[in-house]
């Protein structure tokens, strides 16, 4: 594009200059292109020698000029370098100098390469041009230089989760353009600056969205000068970091606030009783910090989706206090070890999105009612060691319930299952699969839709999403759609994405293992590859509402699968390819590994699956199978010929499938699960209800599943190859019956 604009203005020059100078040749021409073009050679001699020493660059890197010859990854305006975005390419090697000299630069968008170390250079404050700094999960150290704050023009500056250490700049105060700042997960000390009539300071940034600090070790107290009235803050993290004293009130005064995290400090003294003035509030996590006195009124909270006062000094609350039954739109309520005493009302359980509650380690007390009009959202109730002394709850109840160490516990109801020390169930299942997997060759994964394909992989980290770990299968179904929409409308070449099992690591941040698959070809070509990955670094993608900030973290992208490639590079490739994918399956088996070692071991121990379904509190139902039966593992194994390789006709990282025949003539396909990615019962139950229940053109039918000595295998009617690859498309269901979104399948 710029290289056609440029190409047509020298001819418009050339063709000028001949209707100049009668006498006026080719040569001339020549001569007038290179005079034009000869104040970039300073520009394109800085990119050379910032580049220089660079490790992995793209093979496209070649020429002199990196405009008129279509570097990768780069492009241009007038023949200027205007932006450099190679996200997630493994590039190694440092920022030297030479980038001061880009000076018409805009964005720079490294993020991802491991590879990057050193500091950043303090000249980096001549891009006087410079709109997007995107420079998180490199492995850049030292201090954030103090010229950042020349970069007048910065909108959005990501240092996230390198080694940064030493003071946050005062001089960020001076980036009045800025929207996005995120310096969180890095090794920042010292307080938090604000503007004291000389120097600069945060609360200057009167145009800025985000304040991301989570993750550092900021000291000293929040200063009442970082909130201002006119500011439009929507996100104020500062979670898990070393901040003491108390919040100020002025905190109340940023009326646009959606979330806010404190927590994981050491703050202390009573809260801020104008909490309730943040209207537009979703998510207030101040846990695990050492506040003092009473939990202010949160009544005028209406948008509020997650309350987190976990783990504070609070005082004796004697009685729930009343404003806790007017707060309609919680999802998820954590209040664990917060010193409330009472009795906890059935009107709580109706809020119509409530999903998790946990209150363990506090002084409930009486009857625990759930009345008729209790959420049908609900998942998790956590009353672990409370003062409860009956409980009512109807028959049917499908939710986790935990009453250990109450009173009620101790006496009448000691052998009812949520009596019992059950544990917290650990990850969330996403089970993004409709159709019989391919075999793919060893370094390709099956996609959603099963094609085998390099997907571009990486986490998707939630640092503050409103809903709860447990209610999140039909969040996370919604993000996949709105990836699998989003993206292709961004004129990115994605056909499907697969969002592996969620867990909430120790941060309390969200974490999801995602891979997204190329259309067209099996892989992403750089230039495709470099778009995705900046429309998720810039954020220029936005999930739905509930998500709150994202952050992705990539895994290395290596499979371009260019022509160009020499069979060396090919191997070398295909290594890489191969180790990000481990690392993919790593991550997934990680988020399952601890939930699932009880499962297999539970599974193994039972006969009856549907007794254990009993005893797991789904409400004793057995499966409402229609149409599908229950096989014997013996009869499987029959029918493939004892589950041989020559039966096997794909495998994934759930398992493997197998073609088998029934005594009838029916030909099936069996995916059997491996040790590790066995369901818990519910979930399997769930798993073949659904399939069972649905039938479409479009859908493999379901004939049947076995779940017998530990063994958890879904039985499909077969279908050829070809077939099953043009049939298999789309895995999200809206079920008639209300079900809403729905997984199906069993994946990772
Ligand atoms: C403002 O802060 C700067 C840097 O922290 C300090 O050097 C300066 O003395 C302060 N000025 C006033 C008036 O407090
Ligand atoms: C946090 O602050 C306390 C004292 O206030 C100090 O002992 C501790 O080392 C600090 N932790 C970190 C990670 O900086
Ligand atoms: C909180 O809001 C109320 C009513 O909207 C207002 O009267 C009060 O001044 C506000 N308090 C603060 C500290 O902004
Ligand atoms: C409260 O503290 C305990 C013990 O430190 C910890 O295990 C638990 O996860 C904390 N709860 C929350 C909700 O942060
Ligand atoms: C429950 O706790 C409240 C508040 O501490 C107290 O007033 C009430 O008497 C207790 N109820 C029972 C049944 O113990
Ligand atoms: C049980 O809860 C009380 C607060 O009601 C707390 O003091 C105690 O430490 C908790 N017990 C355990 C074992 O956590
Ligand atoms: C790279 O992929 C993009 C997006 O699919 C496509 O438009 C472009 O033509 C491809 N480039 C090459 C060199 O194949
Ligand atoms: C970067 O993202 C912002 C929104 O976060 C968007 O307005 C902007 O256009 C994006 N930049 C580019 C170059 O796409
Ligand atoms: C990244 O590059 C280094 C060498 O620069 C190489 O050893 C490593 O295997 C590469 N990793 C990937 C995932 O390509």
């Amino acid at each position: 594009m710029m290289d056609l604009r440029t190409v047509l203005f020298l001819a418009l020059v050339c063709i000028h200059v001949q209707e100049m100078a009668a006498d006026t040749n080719d040569r001339d021409c020549e001569n007038f292109e290179v005079m034009l073009k000869a104040p970039n050679f300073v520009a394109d001699a800085a990119l050379k020698a910032l580049t220089r020493d660079w490790g992995n660059l793209p093979n496209s890197w070649t020429g002199v000029d990196p405009c008129g010859s279509r570097w990768e990854g780069v492009t241009c305006s007038d023949s200027r370098v205007i932006t450099i975005t190679l996200s997630s390419m493994n590039l190694t090697g440092e920022l030297t100098g030479d980038l001061a000299s880009l000076s018409e630069l805009e964005i720079l968008d490294l993020s991802s390469n491991k590879g990057l170390t050193g500091s950043l250079p303090s000249n980096i404050g001549q891009l006087s041009k410079l709109t997007t700094l995107i420079l998180y999960n490199c492995d850049f150290s030292g201090s954030i230089p103090d010229s950042v704050g020349s970069l007048k023009q910065l909108v959005h500056l990501s240092l996230y989760s390198n080694r940064f250490i030493g003071p946050v700049p005062a001089s960020i105060g001076d980036l009045k353009n800025l929207y996005w700042l995120d310096l969180s997960n890095n090794q920042l000390t010292g307080s938090i600056p604000v503007s004291n009539g000389t120097a600069p300071g945060l609360d200057l940034l009167v145009k800025t969205k985000h304040f991301h600090f989570g993750m550092n070790q900021l000291s000293g107290p929040i200063p009442p000068g970082l909130f201002r009235p006119d500011m439009v803050l929507i996100h104020v993290l500062f979670d898990n970091n070393n901040l003491t004293g108390s919040i100020p009130s002025t905190l109340g005064l940023v009326k646009t606030l959606e979330t806010v995290r404190f927590d994981r400090n050491q703050l202390s003294g009573p809260l801020p009783t104008n909490l309730n003035n943040l209207t537009n509030c979703n998510e207030l996590v101040l846990s695990n910090n050492a506040f003092t006195d009473f939990i202010p009124d949160l009544t005028g909270m209406n948008n509020l989706n997650r309350l987190d006062m976990s783990n504070n000094s609070f005082s004796p609350s004697d009685g729930i206090p009343p404003w806790f039954s007017t707060l309609q739109s919680l999802t998820t309520v954590m209040m664990e070890r917060t010193e409330l005493e009472g009795e906890l009302p059935a009107k709580f359980f109706s809020f119509p999105q409530l999903e998790t509650v946990v209150m363990r380690n506090n002084r409930l007390n009486g009857t625990l009612e759930f009345g008729n009009s209790y959420s049908r959202q609900l998942q998790l109730i956590d009353l672990h060691n409370n003062s409860i002394e009956s409980v009512k709850v109807s028959a049917g109840y499908k939710f986790t319930l935990m009453l250990a160490d109450n009173p009620f516990c101790r006496g009448i109801g000691a052998n009812l299952p949520y009596c019992s020390n059950q544990e917290q169930p650990g990850s969330m299942d996403t089970s993004p699969e409709l159709c019989v997997p391919l075999p793919c060759s060893s370094d390709q994964i099956s996609s959603p839709k099963c094609k085998c394909a390099f997907p571009y992989t990486g986490t998707f980290i939630l640092r503050a999403p409103s809903f709860s770990l447990l209610g999140g299968q039909i969040h996370i179904a919604k993000l996949k759609l709105s990836l699998e929409q989003t993206l292709p409308n961004l004129a990115l070449p994605v056909d499907s994405v697969l969002l592996t099992d969620a867990y909430e690591d120790n941060h309390g941040y969200l974490n999801m293992p995602l891979a997204i698959f190329p259309s067209r070809q099996n892989h992403f070509n750089r230039t495709g590859m470099f778009s995705l990955a900046f429309v998720l670094s810039n954020q220029t993608y936005k999930p739905p509402e509930e998500f709150g900030p994202y952050i992705f973290i990539a895994n290395s992208y290596t499979h371009f699968g260019g022509k160009k490639n020499s069979s060396r590079t090919g191997l070398i490739v295909g290594a890489a390819v191969g180790c990000s994918l481990l690392f993919l399956l790593l991550l997934s088996a990680a988020g399952y590994a601890y939930r699932q070692k009880k499962r297999v071991e539970k599974a193994k121990h039972q006969g009856n699956p549907f007794e254990s379904w009993d005893s797991h509190g789904v409400g004793g139902d057995i499966p409402a199978l229609k149409g599908a039966r229950f096989f014997t593992f013996e009869e499987l194994q029959i029918c493939t010929n004892n589950f041989s390789e020559g039966n096997s006709i794909g495998s994934g990282g759930y398992g493997k499938v197998y073609k088998g025949f029934l005594a009838d003539g029916q030909i099936i396909a069996i995916k059997r699960s491996q040790e590790g990615s066995l369901q818990g019962s519910r979930e399997f139950k769930n798993e073949i209800e659904l399939l069972s229940r649905v039938h479409h053109k479009n859908l493999v039918n379901l004939v049947g599943f076995c779940f017998d000595q530990g063994e958890q295998m879904l039985v499909y009617e077969f279908i050829p190859n070809g077939t099953l690859m043009d049939c298999l498309s789309g895995n999200l269901i809206l079920s008639q019956e209300g079900l809403g979104f729905s997984w199906i399948g069993n994946e990772e």
